[in-house]
């Protein structure tokens, strides 16, 4: 699609990242979701400079407008976990979703990595979607303890 890109984070998307994080947390704030914790979007940040995460964001023209953010924990033997993935609406099914998930999904094997677990909640059409269109299968239930 002309205009849309997408790059592997770098230090000039830390603003972008953050914000973007936190319309994610607006819009997830229902649903089953990693809690607003300035820690974890520091984890986030980290992955530019760290080989056991991949952070990507998506952009059109100069405009950064979606992020897909893994993480192997760097313990846990090559199966990793999708920590959030967000593409701001009004961007949303023209492919980016899936774009990012591709480019993420090549990046994991040349890392080596094994698997990669994500969390999509019950109702999320567009979130599943995007999971089943990349390869990943339903495999069980997670329990919320404390959202
Ligand atoms: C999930 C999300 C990242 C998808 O981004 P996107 O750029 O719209 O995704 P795409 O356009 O690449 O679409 C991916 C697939 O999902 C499908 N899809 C997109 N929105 C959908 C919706 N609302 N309902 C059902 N399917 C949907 C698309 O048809 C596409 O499948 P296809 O290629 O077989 O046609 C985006 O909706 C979002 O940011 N949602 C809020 C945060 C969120 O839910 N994150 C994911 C947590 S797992």
């Amino acid at each position: 699609m002309t205009g849309y890109g997408i790059h592997a984070a770098r230090s000039s998307d830390l603003d972008d990242i953050v914000r973007l994080y936190s319309l994610s947390a607006d819009e997830m704030e229902d649903k089953f979701q990693q809690p607003r914790q300035a820690g974890h979007i520091e984890k986030m940040l980290d992955a530019m400079e760290d080989t056991h995460q991949i952070c990507l964001v998506a952009t059109y023209l100069a405009e950064k407008i979606g992020y897909l953010f893994w993480s192997d924990l760097g313990q846990t033997r090559g199966t990793a976990l999708g920590l959030g993935t967000f593409v701001l609406r009004d961007h949303r099914k023209k492919g980016i979703g899936n774009d990012l998930t591709e480019e993420a999904i090549i990046r994991a094997r040349a890392k080596g990595w094994r698997s990669v677990t994500g969390v999509v909640s019950v109702g999320n059409d567009a979130g599943m979607a995007r999971c089943k269109k990349a390869g990943f299968r339903e495999v069980g239930i997670v329990v919320s303890l404390a959202f």
